[in-house]
């Protein structure tokens, strides 16, 4: 046996290929790429220390931590945080020039009385809520806003948006809010805050709303080589980042009639071969999957069998018998077997998002 356990091997050629078909297909605007959540389960600094030798990148996480992991492991670049801001964290933000989003008054209080006691401030971006209703001031705060802005000599580097439907087919309440998010940019420069950077766009924003882009763009998921949702038409070609494995553990020929895992829900039709595979829901194996669910294996696709277990599960082989120690392929694009992550999301009712983030556990990140 050669391996042990789930792997999720990272194309980093791919990731670099992607980020410069982005690139391309965006032209001469800044880059943020989003790797909160671990890299979207791709291992963040297994991404960052990657992308980082690119020219101009910017980093963006959701929590601070995530942000001190990057900086602690070397990354020097210029990190965007997602979350409220800590007051009791702005000296150190300050310290580690991470860049913070400022959605409430009370955020903007907190900062201008850093600047008053200290004579610095970091770097911060006024994030406004256009229609997500999630963090963000509401479009009517912008006069007052914008006021203590002016009134307490702050200087935000950014002010951005977050689209809530960018990547569906009906892209009318995206138009709206990309409207409020027109008036209030307009708004803040007319009272005279010269804003270096504007950004409103993600991965769906990217395929569906180019009039969206302004002079940053946030991406993550089409980095990881994904489509955002199955509604997007896909005008750039990126490829998956990750490719999601496990080892075959055991082979078991059976007669038919046997019954397979919890809850006896399959049954062998006739002698077949059961493989036990070593990842379980407890890796983030998509459990709902076992339905109409299956693995790749040398170019071929093989049903899994039965209920998917914390640790395990089975897969029915038929009339082939694989070794112990192989691998095969849950999701991704490797030696000769192709599973659309996308393709389970759709079939199990849930987001290319949800799967890929819920990647953890005992599953071992192969850089390659
Ligand atoms: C504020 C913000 N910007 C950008 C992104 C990136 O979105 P996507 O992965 O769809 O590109 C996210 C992801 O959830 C986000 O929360």
């Amino acid at each position: 046996m050669t391996s042990i356990g789930p792997k999720a091997y990272i194309h980093t050629d791919r990731l670099k290929q992607n980020l410069w078909n982005i690139r391309r297909h965006i032209g001469d605007r800044k880059l943020v790429c989003v790797v909160k959540a671990n890299g979207y389960g791709h291992g963040a600094l297994e991404i960052s220390k990657v992308l980082s030798k690119e020219s101009g990148i910017i980093f963006a996480v959701f929590a601070f931590e995530e942000a001190i992991e990057l900086r602690d492991n070397g990354i020097d670049n210029e990190i965007l945080i997602f979350s409220r801001i800590l007051p009791e964290l702005i000296s150190k933000a300050s310290e580690l020039n991470f860049t913070l989003n400022a959605c409430t008054m009370a955020d903007l209080k907190a900062l201008s009385d850093f600047h008053v006691r200290t004579g610095t401030c970091p770097t911060f971006h006024l994030k406004f809520d256009t229609g997500m209703t999630r963090l963000g001031f509401d479009v009517s705060e912008a006069h007052k806003v914008f006021t203590f802005i002016v009134n307490n000599h702050l200087n935000p580097e950014g002010i951005y948006s977050h689209f809530a439907t960018a990547d569906e087919g009906d892209l009318s309440y995206a138009e709206f809010q990309l409207g409020q998010f027109n008036e209030i940019v307009e708004k803040g420069k007319n009272t005279g805050i010269n804003f270096k950077y504007v950004h409103c766009s993600n991965s769906g924003s990217i395929l569906n709303l180019p009039n969206a882009y302004f002079n940053m763009i946030r991406v993550g998921m089409l980095l990881y080589g994904v489509l955002p949702s199955d509604e997007v038409s896909m005008d750039i070609s990126v490829e998956p980042v990750m490719s999601f494995c496990g080892p075959i553990v055991n082979v078991r020929k059976v007669p038919a009639g046997t019954q397979v895992s919890y809850g006896g829900v399959f049954t062998t039709e006739k002698e077949t071969n059961i493989a036990v595979v070593q990842a379980g829901f407890a890796d983030g194996f998509p459990r709902p999957w076992y339905e109409e669910g299956f693995v790749g294996y040398k170019g071929q696709t093989y049903k899994i069998a039965g209920r998917v277990c914390m640790d395990q599960f089975m897969v029915d082989f038929g009339d082939v018998e694989p070794d112990e120690g192989e691998e095969v392929l849950f999701f991704g694009k490797k030696d000769g077997n192709d599973i659309a992550v996308e393709t389970i999301a759709k079939e199990i009712n849930t987001t290319t998002y949800v799967l890929l983030t819920a990647i953890h556990g005992r599953t071992e990140r192969i850089v390659i």
